[in-house]
């Protein structure tokens, strides 16, 4: 029952700490055409290969998942771990006690804020950025303070003097939040030189970077990721590094990690008081991506480029110049904007009823900005729920009045 709908006989206000605020996580409601998620597709679920290793788990680690989960996560989750970041990113610095296994990245974000901030302090981050974080740092009451971007992402000109005007009002912010391998939801991918820059104006105004690499697998049209801010010489004591398996395998097993400095790895294990993740999702994941992560990785990406060049034929058809976007190389998304006015906003609920979800550009502002955008998830729907989908939005779009006839 929601509260407020049947009143019981107690008035919970005088217990309340929190304000009101909406559940964050999705409905089980099943959208026809969902171009909402941030998830690979049931179409390309590895089935059998998780089965395998689901049962192998069972067998091999039967004496271990009889027990309560170590807080840092299974070990052998973090070796996986270890060896992705390694492998992946360049991150060679990061030890077995320098990664701490979370109930999905949402979760690491969540950690950091626990054990980094108090309301009314002030972080950086991009003008548009995740929505699951903007609601984490608004819940937190933090001051959020956006920089603007270009094409390659956030401008370190503009972060190089937003950090002086802080600094001369004596504030230092304790982070800056970045998604740079790519952006969501823009797709932008951050060049080197950003990056070792960002580093730089870290390491000169004292602050620290939370860098959140969920979609660096996604690579599309690029060979390899610039690497990593965390795997820059001196990013090791300033850079927070978050990552996940949802992007690759499923947000179902919530298995993802924050990699960082020992000492705030320890703090944020020491304020984790969840007796640990899910032992036996963090064995299974270990074990399938023991054996197939880079053919899985490979795989979807072969998948997802199709879905990608079918989303932008879609729009372009569909849309034509009442639509412009950037052809996202990597990720998960393309960054759509309708003409000025259009409210993607107001729309939601109305196409959602007709079987479209989609998300509107202003969940992604912390300020609510952004409504004539909106993010299309390409990697979920199948090419022919693309198709379709697309096609019925801008129908809706039309009957409502948003888009020209
Ligand atoms: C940039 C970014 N970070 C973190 C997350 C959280 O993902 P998860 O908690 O499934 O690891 C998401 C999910 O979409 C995301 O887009």
């Amino acid at each position: 029952m929601k509260g407020g709908e049947l009143m019981g006989s107690i008035d919970y206000s005088r217990f309340w700490t929190v304000p009101e605020r909406p559940v964050p996580t999705w409905q089980e409601e099943v959208f026809q055409y969902d171009f909402g998620g941030a998830n690979p597709g049931p179409d390309v679920m590895p089935i059998e290969e998780l089965a395998e290793a689901a049962r192998a788990v069972i067998h091999e680690e039967k004496e271990i998942i009889a027990r309560y989960p170590p807080t840092y996560g299974p070990v052998r989750t973090r070796e996986i771990i270890l060896h992705k970041m390694a492998a992946h990113r360049g991150m060679t610095w990061p030890t077995i006690t320098e990664v701490l296994t979370t109930n999905g990245s949402a979760q690491g974000i969540t950690l950091c804020l626990e054990t980094l901030t108090n309301p009314g302090d002030t972080i950086i981050t991009d003008r548009f950025f995740y929505q699951g974080a903007v609601r984490a740092f608004i819940a937190r009451e933090l001051r959020i303070v956006t920089i603007d971007r270009d094409e390659d992402g956030m401008r370190m000109d503009l972060l190089e003097q937003k950090l002086d005007e802080l600094k001369s009002e004596g504030v230092t912010p304790k982070f800056i939040y970045t998604i740079p391998s790519p952006q969501n939801p823009d797709g932008s991918i951050m060049p080197p030189d950003r990056r070792a820059k960002m580093l730089a104006l870290a390491q000169e105004y004292d602050t620290l970077i939370l860098e959140d690499d969920c979609y660096v697998d996604q690579m599309l049209d690029v060979d390899e990721m610039p690497p990593a801010i965390a795997s820059l010489d001196g990013a090791q004591e300033r850079v927070i590094y978050i990552a996940t398996f949802s992007k690759i395998l499923s947000p179902g097993v919530r298995v993802a990690w924050v990699a960082g400095d020992e000492r705030l790895i320890e703090r944020m294990a020491a304020y984790k008081q969840d007796v640990g993740n899910d032992y036996l999702s963090g064995l299974i994941v270990a074990k399938f991506m023991e054996d197939h992560m880079d053919a899985r990785i490979s795989h979807l990406n072969d998948r997802m480029r199709h879905k990608r060049n079918t989303m932008i034929a879609a729009l372009g058809e569909n849309f034509g110049p009442l639509v412009s976007m950037t052809v996202p190389k990597a990720g998960m998304f393309v960054w759509a904007e309708f003409p000025q006015g259009t409210d993607m906003q107001a729309l939601e609920p109305i196409t959602q009823e007709r079987g479209v979800r989609y998300l509107g550009g202003h969940q992604f502002s912390p300020t609510g900005e952004g409504s004539q955008r909106a993010r299309l998830n390409y990697s979920f729907p199948t090419p022919q729920e693309i198709q379709d989908g697309i096609g019925l939005l801008a129908n809706v779009m039309r009957e409502e009045g948003s888009l020209p006839d």
